[in-house]
C-alpha cells in the first residue's frame, strides 16, 4: 500500500430538515456576525434563505447578505465580499448554494483577515495562513467543495480560472439536506453527477496502485452515481436517490477516493478553460472532454483502464485494449443517457476553430508555465490534441473515432 496522510476537518450534518440547526451550530463555533453568500436567487425562490435567516434570528446571531454569485464565480465579487466583511466586522462566512457560492465564501473568508491581495494566493505568491470559519448549506451535489480543501475562482482580467488547494479551506461544518436538491434543473443534476464521477475518476486514473480499499471506495462512489443519477432525473423528489448522490459528492472529493494515489486532473484543467471561455457548467464540460482524454491517455494506464472496465462495468472482451475502449464508450453512453454532451460541439453548439484550440491550450498551461496531468504529462501540443479530438468526436458504426 502507498503511504498517505488524511484529515478532513469538516463536520457533516446530513439529513432532512438539518438546515434548521445552522444558527446553533454557528454559535457553537463562536460565530456572532455572519456573512451569508449565495448565488443568483434559487435560494430565495425556494424559501431556503428566509428559513436560514429565521434560524439565525432565533439564536441571536447577526447576519449580512451577499448574493449574486455567478456560476464559475468571479474575483470582483470576492473583492466586494472582502470589503463588506472587513467593514462590517464579520467573524463567520456561511455559503448557501452550490460550488460557486461555496468557493466565493471560501475566498472571501481568506481575504477578510489578510491585508494583501487575495489573488496572490491563487498565483502562489504567498501562502494563506489564516481564514475565517466557513460553513455551508449545500444545494447542489457536484463539486465536493462542502468538504474539499479547494476553491476555484475566475479573475476577469485575462479570464484566468485558478484553483487554490489548502487544508484550511475545508469548511468547519456542512449541512447536507437532500430535500434541498429537489428543485435542481435536470441539467444541473446531471452535470453535478458527472463532476462527482470525475472527482473519482481523476484520482483513479493515476500512476500507482496497491491501495485496494481506496479503489473499492472509488468504485462504490462510481456505482452509486451510475445507479442513482437516472432515478433522480426520473423522479426529482426521490429522497433516497438524492441522498446517495449528495453523500457520494462529498466522499468523491474529500480525498478518500484517492488516498495513496497522485491523481491525474488533466480533464479538470482542460475543462476549466472551456467553462471560462464559454460559460458552460463545469460538469457538462468534463463530460464533453473526458472520453477524448481517456482515449489519448489509455495506452499509458492500461492496468487502470482494464480494472475500471472489469470492476465497474463487468466488461470482458478477452483483450485489454478492447476492454478499455468499451469502458470509455460505456461511460460516454451514460453521459448521453443523462443528457450530457460528449463533445465540444454538443457542449457549446458549434465546433471551435483551430485558433480557439491554440488559445485554450496556451491558457491551460498558464501561458506556457506548467504542464498538466500525471498519467500522461501534457504540454500544449498534447492538450491541443485532446481539444481536437473532443471537437470532432462523433460516433460512426458503433465506434467513436478520432478525426
Ligand atoms: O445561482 P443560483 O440561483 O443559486 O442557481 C444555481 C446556478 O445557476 C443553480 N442551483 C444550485 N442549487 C440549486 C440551483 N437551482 C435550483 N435548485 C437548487 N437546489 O445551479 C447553477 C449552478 O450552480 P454552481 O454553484 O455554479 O454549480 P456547481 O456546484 O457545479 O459549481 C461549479 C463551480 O465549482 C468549481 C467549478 O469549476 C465551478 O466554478 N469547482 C470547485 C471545486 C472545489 N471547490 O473543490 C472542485 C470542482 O472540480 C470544480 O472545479
Ligand atoms: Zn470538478
Amino acid at each position: 500500500m502507498n503511504s498517505f496522510e488524511f484529515k478532513c476537518e469538516t463536520r457533516i450534518i446530513f439529513g432532512a430538515g438539518t438546515e434548521c440547526r445552522v444558527g446553533r451550530e454557528i454559535k457553537k463555533c463562536g460565530g456572532r456576525r455572519v456573512l451569508i453568500v449565495y448565488g443568483g436567487g434559487s435560494v430565495k425562490r425556494s424559501g431556503l434563505l428566509s428559513r436560514v435567516e429565521n434560524c439565525l434570528k432565533e439564536e441571536g446571531v447577526d447576519w449580512l447578505e451577499l448574493g449574486g454569485v455567478e456560476p464559475n464565480p468571479k474575483l470582483s465579487l470576492v473583492h466586494r465580499g472582502i470589503e463588506l466583511g472587513r467593514r462590517e466586522r464579520v467573524d463567520f462566512v456561511l455559503a448557501v448554494g452550490g460550488g460557486s457560492a461555496i468557493d466565493t465564501a471560501k475566498a472571501i473568508a481568506l481575504g477578510i483577515p489578510d491585508t494583501g491581495e487575495v489573488w496572490d494566493f491563487f498565483d502562489h505568491v504567498r501562502e494563506p495562513e489564516k481564514i475565517l470559519p466557513v460553513a455551508t448549506i449545500l444545494t447542489l451535489p457536484a463539486t465536493g467543495s462542502e468538504a474539499s480543501r479547494a476553491t476555484v475562482i475566475t479573475k476577469e482580467d485575462g479570464q484566468v480560472k485558478k484553483g487554490l488547494n489548502f487544508p484550511i479551506l475545508r469548511p468547519v461544518f456542512s449541512i447536507l439536506n437532500p430535500e434541498l436538491t429537489y428543485t435542481l434543473p435536470p441539467y444541473q443534476t446531471a452535470s453535478g453527477c458527472v463532476d462527482i464521477l470525475m472527482h473519482t475518476l481523476e484520482r483513479f486514473f493515476s500512476r500507482g496502485s496497491g491501495n485496494e480499499l481506496t479503489d473499492l471506495i472509488a468504485e462504490a462512489v462510481i456505482r452509486t452515481i451510475l445507479k442513482n443519477a437516472p432515478i433522480a432525473l426520473e423522479n426529482p423528489s426521490d429522497y433516497q436517490a438524492r441522498s446517495e448522490i449528495m453523500w457520494a459528492g462529498t466522499v468523491s472529493h474529500c480525498e478518500l477516493t484517492g488516498l495513496g494515489l497522485p491523481g491525474d486532473w488533466a480533464s479538470h484543467q482542460i475543462e476549466h478553460e472551456l467553462s471560462t471561455a464559454y460559460g458552460v457548467a463545469h460538469g457538462a464540460g468534463l463530460a464533453a472532454v473526458w472520453g477524448s482524454w481517456a482515449r489519448y491517455a489509455m495506452g499509458e494506464g492500461m492496468d487502470r483502464f482494464t480494472k475500471y472496465a472489469r470492476d465497474v462495468w463487468g466488461i470482458r472482451t478477452g483483450d485489454d485494449d478492447g476492454d478499455a475502449r468499451c469502458a470509455i464508450e460505456k461511460t460516454e453512453e451514460f453521459f448521453r443517457s443523462i443528457g450530457m454532451p460528449v463533445s465540444i460541439p454538443e457542449l457549446i453548439g458549434r465546433p471551435v476553430s483551430e485558433e480557439e484550440i491554440k488559445t485554450l491550450a496556451h491558457k491551460c498551461t498558464f501561458l506556457g508555465k506548467r504542464t498538466i496531468g500525471n498519467l500522461v504529462v501534457m504540454r500544449e501540443p498534447e492538450i491541443e490534441a485532446v481539444y481536437r479530438m473532443a471537437n470532432h468526436h462523433e460516433r460512426i458504426g458503433g465506434f467513436y473515432v478520432r478525426e
